[in-house]
């Protein structure tokens, strides 16, 4: 009976793992969630009057933490949400791993945010996270110019610039 039940449940396993949906055992595989923005106010992070970008690729690598010799890739496109999910096989643990937009399909909105056209995500289970979905920091372009809607954005958000 023992026997039946686990061949049964290694069966699922594998359609589960061919099909790419969720992992079977912990730590098998991560999905890796976030989202790409068009800042047009060059703050560098989300406002009512950020957009979405849709269509953007979003490439995952992760890297020997020694080494730094590439050890896995991964690409996607996000949605027209904006947004992008990928599922990533395996345990990165000693290797560090970061999603970037190389560059934004968007001819309105193509300047880099700098640092913000990449993050880095942890795709290990050995940090205390009994989840098996990372949400990576948001990634960024900017409009060239900055809209006149802002002054008010940046207002109702009671946003003053550091002045100590
Ligand atoms: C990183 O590379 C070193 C040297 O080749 C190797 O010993 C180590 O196992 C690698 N680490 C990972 C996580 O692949």
């Amino acid at each position: 009976m023992a026997k039946a039940a686990l061949a049964i449940f290694s069966t699922l396993c594998i359609v589960a793992a061919m099909a790419g949906s969720g992992s079977c055992l912990p730590g098998e595989s991560f999905t890796v969630k976030g989202k790409v923005y068009c800042d047009p106010c060059h703050l560098k992070f989300e406002t009512r009057i950020s957009e979405n970008i849709a269509d953007a690729v979003v490439k995952l690598e992760c890297r020997n933490m020694t080494t730094e010799k590439v050890t896995y890739t991964k690409e996607t496109k996000t949605g027209a949400d904006g947004t992008y999910s990928m599922m990533v096989e395996g345990e990165h643990e000693d290797e560090i791993c970061d999603v970037t937009v190389e560059k934004s399909p968007r001819e309105d909105c193509k300047e880099a945010a700098a640092g913000l056209e990449k993050a880095q995500v942890v795709l290990s289970d050995n940090v205390g996270m009994h989840s098996n979905v990372r949400y990576a920091n948001p990634l960024f372009f900017m409009k060239e110019k900055v809209s006149k809607d802002c002054a008010k954005v940046m207002k109702e958000l009671d946003f003053v610039p550091l002045e100590m």
